[in-house]
C-alpha cells in the first residue's frame, strides 16, 4: 500500500482545480495516506517545492477559483533528463504516486513519469473542454457561464443602441466555449476552427440581418482566428451597424467554480486516489455518458475529436433565421 501521494496542477488554470485538490487530499487522509502538494506544476518537482498538507489545508478551498498551489508551463519537462531529476526528488521524499490536474500536455508529462516509475493519474482540468475522451472538463462549465453572462450583458447595451458586437472567446483551438455559448445566448453569427466562416461570410450574414431589421447582432468568434477589432470595422462598413469588439480574455479563467465543476472535480479526485491505491498509473479520469471512466492516457491522446457538425449547423440555422 502506498504511503504518500502528491498532487499538482499544470498548464492553464481552471475553476474547480482547488475542489479536485481538496478531494485528493481528503481521500488520501481517509485512507491513511500522507498527502503532499507540489507548487507550480512540473517546475515544482524539479525545485522540490513540495510540502505535506493536512485537512485544514483542504477544508476551505473548494469554492475558490484558480489553483491555490500554483500552475506553470514548464517546457523543459519534455526532456527525459529533467524528468529524471523529478523522479529522484520524489523518491527521496518517499512519494510514490501523483495526481496531475491539467490538460492533454500535462497528461503527456504524467504518462512519461509513470514510465519512469512514479504512478500518475491525470484529471481533466482546463476551461477549453478539449480532452476528447471526456464529455466535460473541470472548469468548462464555469467558463461557459462566464461567457454566457458576458454575452447577455453585451446584448443589453447592443440592443439599447441597435449595434453589433464581435465577442472573442477562448478555447485554444477547441470551439466548445464558443459553440455552447452561442447556443445559450442565441448569438446570431458564430465561427470556430471546426465551423469556420471567412470575414466576408460574416459580413454578408450581418448585412443580411441588418436588411431584415434585426435590432442587435452578436458575432461570437473563437480566439486566434481573426483580429476582432479589425473585423468589427469591416462589419460596420459592410452592414451599417455601429460595431464594437470585446475580447473576453482571462475573465473566462477565473471565478468560483459552478456546482457542476465542483461535482466533477471532487468525484474525479476521489476516483484518482482509488486508482493509485490499486497500484494503477498512466491513466486519466474522464466523464463519459455521465459515468467516471479511467482510461490509458495514450488512448485519449490519439482519440478523434467528437464531430459536432450537426449541432453547429442546426444552431447556425435557427440563430440566423429572419
Ligand atoms: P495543458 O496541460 O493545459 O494542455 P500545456 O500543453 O501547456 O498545457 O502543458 C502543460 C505542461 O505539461 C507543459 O508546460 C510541460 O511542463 C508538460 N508537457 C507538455 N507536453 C509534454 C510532453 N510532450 N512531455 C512531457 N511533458 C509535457
Ligand atoms: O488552455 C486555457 C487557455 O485559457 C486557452 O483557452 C488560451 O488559449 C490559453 O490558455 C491562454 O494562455 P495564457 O494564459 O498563457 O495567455
Amino acid at each position: 500500500m502506498i504511503k504518500k501521494i502528491g498532487v499538482l496542477t499544470s498548464g492553464g488554470d481552471a475553476p474547480g482545480m482547488n475542489a479536485a485538490i481538496s478531494a485528493v487530499v481528503k481521500s488520501a487522509i481517509s485512507k491513511g495516506i500522507e498527502p503532499y502538494v507540489v507548487r507550480e506544476g512540473y517546475k515544482g518537482l524539479i525545485n522540490k517545492w513540495i510540502e505535506k498538507v493536512d485537512l485544514s489545508f483542504a477544508s476551505d478551498i473548494i469554492a475558490r477559483g484558480g489553483t491555490v498551489i500554483g500552475s506553470a508551463r514548464f517546457p523543459e519537462f519534455k526532456e527525459e533528463s529533467v524528468r529524471k531529476v523529478a523522479v529522484e526528488n520524489l523518491k527521496e521524499m518517499g512519494i510514490e504516486a501523483l495526481v496531475v490536474i491539467g490538460g492533454d500536455g500535462s497528461y503527456q508529462g504524467a504518462e512519461k513519469l509513470t514510465n519512469l516509475g512514479i504512478n500518475c493519474i491525470g484529471l481533466p482540468g482546463t476551461i477549453d473542454n478539449d480532452i476528447v475522451s471526456s464529455d466535460y472538463t473541470i472548469g468548462f462549465d464555469t467558463a461557459l457561464n462566464t461567457v454566457v453572462r458576458s454575452i447577455d450583458q453585451i446584448r443589453d447595451t447592443m440592443q439599447s443602441h441597435s449595434r453589433c458586437c464581435v465577442v472573442e472567446i477562448m478555447g485554444n483551438g477547441c470551439g466548445d466555449l464558443t459553440l455552447y455559448g452561442s447556443i445559450a445566448t442565441g448569438a446570431e453569427v458564430f465561427s470556430t476552427k471546426e465551423s469556420f466562416l471567412t470575414e466576408d461570410q460574416i459580413c454578408e450574414q450581418v448585412t443580411m440581418l441588418a436588411k431584415a431589421g434585426r435590432r442587435s447582432v452578436i458575432v461570437a468568434v473563437a480566439e486566434q482566428l481573426y483580429d476582432s477589432h479589425a473585423l468589427a470595422k469591416k462589419i460596420e462598413k459592410a452592414s451599417g451597424y455601429v460595431t464594437r469588439a470585446t475580447v473576453l480574455g482571462h475573465i473566462q479563467r477565473g471565478g468560483s467554480p459552478t456546482a457542476m465543476d465542483r461535482y466533477l472535480a471532487i468525484n474525479a479526485g476521489i476516483f484518482a486516489v482509488e486508482k493509485l491505491v490499486e497500484g494503477k498509473g498512466g491513466l486519466y479520469i474522464g466523464m463519459s455518458e455521465n459515468k467516471l471512466v479511467a482510461r490509458d492516457i495514450n488512448s485519449t491522446l490519439n482519440m478523434p475529436k467528437p464531430d459536432k457538425t450537426e449541432e453547429y449547423e442546426k444552431t447556425k440555422k435557427i440563430n440566423l433565421s429572419i
